[in-house]
Parts: C-alpha cells; sequence; structure tokens
C-alpha cells in the first residue's frame, strides 16, 4: 500500500496494558524520531499523553523530569547525550485558543534540532510542520490504553509508521 504526501498513514493501534507499557511505548518511538519531528498527541485528561511524552523523553536522552506542563505552553528539555543530540520541547496546547505558531513557545532552543511534542494539539498544531506523527491515546475501562498512530506527510508513509507500531508491539523485533 502506498500513501500519498498528506494523506494520512494509519498503522492501527497497539495496546498498552499499564502506564509501565505506555512509557515503554515512548521510549521505543524515541529511536525512530530525529530532530525536526513534529508529534502531535490527542487523547482525553489522563489518557497517557503526558506519560507517553515521559518515555519519549527517556528514549531520547533528555534532562528530566518531563511533566505536565499545564502552567507554561511549553518546556524545553536538553540532550544529555555525551555525543548530543535533540532536545526535547514539550508544548500543552490545552489552553491556546488559536494556532500554534513556534513564536508563541517563547523557548531559547533552536526548534530545527528538537523533537516537539504537542499535547492536545490537534487543530491547533497543524501549521507547526507538514510533516507530522500524531498519536491518538484512548483509555480503555480495563485501565489499558490503546495508542494509535497517524503519519502526516512525506516523512511519515505508511510503512515508517507500521515499523514504529511493530517495534512498539514488540521491542526486541525491532
Ligand atoms: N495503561 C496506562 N497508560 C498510561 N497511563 C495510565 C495507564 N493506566 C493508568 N494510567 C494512569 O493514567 C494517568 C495518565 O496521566 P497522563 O499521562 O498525565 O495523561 P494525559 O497527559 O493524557 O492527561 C496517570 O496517572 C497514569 O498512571
Ligand atoms: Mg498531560
Amino acid at each position: 500500500m502506498t500513501t500519498g504526501s498528506g494523506s494520512p498513514a494509519d498503522a492501527g493501534a497497539v495496546r498498552c496494558a499499564d502506564p509501565e507499557a505506555t512509557r515503554a511505548a515512548g521510549v521505543t518511538l524515541a529511536a525512530y524520531l530525529r530532530a525536526g519531528d513534529v508529534l502531535v498527541l490527542t487523547g482525553d485528561l489522563g489518557a497517557g499523553k503526558t506519560t507517553l511524552t515521559q518515555g519519549i523523553g527517556a528514549g531520547l536522552g533528555v534532562r528530566g523530569p518531563v511533566t505536565s506542563p499545564t502552567f507554561v505552553i511549553a518546556r524545553a528539555h536538553p540532550s544529555e547525550r555525551p555525543g548530543g543530540g535533540p532536545a526535547l520541547v514539550h508544548v500543552d496546547a490545552y489552553r491556546l485558543g488559536t494556532a500554534l505558531e513556534f513564536d508563541d513557545l517563547d523557548l531559547d532552543t533552536d526548534l530545527a534540532a528538537a523533537v516537539v511534542v504537542v499535547e492536545w494539539g490537534e487543530g491547533l498544531a497543524e501549521g507547526l510542520s507538514g510533516d507530522r506523527l500524531h498519536v491518538h491515546l484512548h483509555a480503555h475501562d480495563d485501565g489499558s490504553r490503546s495508542v494509535r498512530l497517524i503519519g502526516v506527510g512525506a516523512r511519515w508513509p505508511a510503512d515508517a509508521v507500521a515499523a514504529v507500531q511493530a517495534a512498539i508491539l514488540d521491542p526486541a523485533a525491532g
């Protein structure tokens, strides 16, 4: 299957049984990320957006702690990797009434050298980049969460998204 640039590549959902699994999914996902990437996280309060982001931060090897940035729009976590690496810019767009622009973030960080993760970003963060990985989180009654990856743009064709999903399902196989 091929997917044209701009049309969403939807690889289905992965189930994460507990917070540790959701965090581990973020760690695995981070291995597929590079500077300039934009992730848009969607899901109700408590769905696990921040938990997943904590895993991404751990996987990227950035300075923590990654917490819910509720009282600021964005927080930058610099890389602590010996050789350097992308920073994590963690954005909470919950209180934003208008589309998010990089200038709004008011960060002393080169965003092209960072991975940008936007919680509550759907409908607000699309202008940041034409290439985005959307992550939809959904809480189930048994406490598990489903994590659905949807790629948008040439950076995230269906096979790339499927590879990330397969790795989250089975990190050992990646
Ligand atoms: N399977 C799971 N995955 C992620 N979080 C879970 C899971 N089960 C329970 N939780 C709990 O749900 C809450 C998720 O919170 P958080 O990650 O801050 O969500 P959000 O950022 O989407 O509001 C945490 O208290 C976490 O411990
Ligand atoms: Mg949150």
